[in-house]
């Protein structure tokens, strides 16, 4: 979880809200939500310090929800330190229930769950609500078990349902709001009215986080942490490292070091296209690794999809750190393109608060003598703020809006055993859809979309002959946070186009196969 002082922007003049994390699935949405009304928004862990809290000056503070129960002793609380500081506060779910045993009311635990659609009647004038009016109602997003059975003294009903009779509650004299239902989903239509509400109403906060604004502070930051010293980055071609890099191009010029590891599971001319991009374009300092045939190596005789990964991640470090090495007396810094939700992702709370480096596809275990220190200057950024930020810097469209592509890349494409044969054909057949894609307008219509190889041989006809020969099958699936996905119904004639142009265009393929499968029960990814 983000530690405020590691934040690297300037924030003494930025109107901050703190988001407490209590454990939702929904938390970083509503820090989203809120960013995406141009207000900061700092998540941290509900056992987060008192000082940490003081440091970042919050000028108003949403409890969010979580799994636990307040029925249970020893479940997480409001910390006494954020009630005493008699800010705007408002709890959302767990938020609102904890909240409402903290000021002396009641929480029962309902015989059912309550999950999915209802209406909110409100029930008197609400600055919270405002511009709705009293009696009328709104179609709100709920998800919970327990419910505030008894308003705390001092509280006033401002909504309800049939279901949940104590759906809103507001404090009689302080800015403390609370809400049984999840503004920050898009199924509560109106919630970023109410999220707005809050923010610029209740708490007063000025829409002064923009990214425009931003990237000049983060130049300066870059300048200022680092001086004359020398910067690795390792860079792969996805957006966060190129976006990094961009930044410290801006920041240090020629101060800064991009290697980039051609592992051989690249998309058809990848390689080839981050060098000229970076290195002929942009005239970056970048070292190009060709360590194909190494990864080749290491890859021979592994087919579990497992221990693929793992020893592609390994000789990715590998790789990494002799280029390091080679260069350890000049460096001092290494940057990484970690991103917010990457760093809430690695650690859940206070307790375990960790600046883990992901071995994942950004660098770990770097020589222990090698001193540097970290900068990542996207550290809390969620995704679609770094593509704001990528295209204020000129990054093309086309990298914008690339779909994502796995660390381990083709690796975990070829099923079964990889070899540089197959992952030519795959490249290829994959060049040829993404192609299609393109050219049919479909592209950005799809989250992501891929060929896969398959370790079976297929009966094919190839003029009088019989052909034993290969199969793919193409992937494309439709998704907003690639958590579950459902597959694309791409029209009939386009998947006859890809597939005739794939069997014509690549010896060595006879079959290929479209995959109807959503995740849930199948992944995205075959492997
Ligand atoms: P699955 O296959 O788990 O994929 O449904 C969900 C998303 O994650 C990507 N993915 C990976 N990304 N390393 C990565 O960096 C991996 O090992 C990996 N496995 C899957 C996948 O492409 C999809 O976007």
């Amino acid at each position: 979880m983000i530690n405020p002082e590691n934040l690297s922007l300037d924030k003494k003049n930025i109107d901050t809200i703190l988001v407490l994390d209590f454990g939702s699935q929904y938390t970083q949405l509503i820090a989203r939500r809120i960013r995406e009304l141009n207000i900061f928004s700092v998540i941290l862990p509900w056992d987060i310090s008192v000082e940490k809290i003081v440091n970042l000056k919050p000028k108003g503070v949403i409890l969010s929800g979580g799994p636990e129960s307040v029925t249970e002793t020893n479940t997480p609380r409001i910390p006494e330190a954020i009630l005493e500081m008699e800010i705007p506060l408002l709890g959302i779910c767990y938020g609102m229930q904890t909240l409402a045993e903290q000021f002396g009311g009641q929480v029962s635990t309902s015989k059912n769950k309550e999950f999915g659609h209802a209406e909110v009647l409100i029930e008197i004038p609400s600055l919270l609500f405002d511009g709705f009016s009293s009696g009328s109602s709104i179609d709100v997003w709920m998800s919970h078990g327990d419910h505030v059975s008894s308003l705390p003294d001092e509280f006033q009903l401002i909504a309800a349902t049939n279901s949940a009779p104590i759906a809103a509650m507001q404090h009689s004299t302080k800015p403390i709001y609370a809400l049984q239902f999840h503004p920050e989903v898009t199924h509560t239509k109106q919630g970023n009215t109410i999220l707005e509400n809050f923010a610029t109403k209740v708490c007063k906060c000025s829409a002064n986080w923009k990214i425009e604004n931003l990237i000049q502070q983060r130049i300066i930051d870059i300048k200022e942490k680092v001086g004359d010293k020398k910067v690795l980055l390792g860079l792969s071609g996805g957006v966060d490292s190129s976006v990094t890099a961009m930044l410290l191009d801006q920041a240090i010029g020629k101060n800064l070091i991009c290697v980039f590891v051609d592992n051989g599971l690249l998309r058809k001319n990848e390689a080839d296209e981050v060098e000229n991009l970076f290195k002929e374009k942009m005239n970056l300092n970048l070292i190009v690794v060709d360590a194909k045939k190494i990864f080749y190596r290491h890859l021979k005789g592994i087919s579990d999809p497992e221990q693929k990964r793992k020893v592609i991640g390994r000789t990715f470090i590998d790789i990494f750190d002799n280029e390091a090495a080679k260069l350890k007396d000049e460096i001092n810094f290494l940057a990484q393109g970690t991103i917010y939700p990457d760093v809430i992702e690695s650690s859940g709370s206070e307790s375990n608060e960790a600046r883990v480096i992901k071995s994942h596809h950004n660098v770990g275990g770097l020589p222990n003598d090698m001193k540097m220190e970290l900068v990542e200057p996207l550290r809390d950024l969620f995704k679609d703020e770094v593509r704001k930020m990528g295209s204020e810097l000129g990054l093309s469209l086309d990298m914008l809006n690339r779909h994502p592509f796995p660390g381990p890349g083709l690796g975990v494409r070829i099923l079964g055993e990889i070899n540089h044969d197959k992952v030519t054909i795959l490249q290829n057949a994959d060049a040829i859809f993404i192609e299609e894609l393109i050219k049919a307008n479909l592209y950005n219509h799809v989250s992501q979309a891929f060929c896969a190889y398959l370790p079976i041989k297929s009966v094919g006809v190839v003029g009088d002959e019989r052909r034993y020969a290969d199969v793919i099958a193409i992937r494309a699936v439709e998704t907003v946070d690639f958590m579950t996905a459902t597959w694309a119904k791409l029209p009939y004639n386009f998947l006859a186009q890809v597939s005739n142009r794939i069997v014509n265009e690549i010896e060595g393929v006879s079959r290929v196969v479209y995959d109807i499968s959503s995740k849930p029960p199948a992944t995205i990814e075959w492997e």
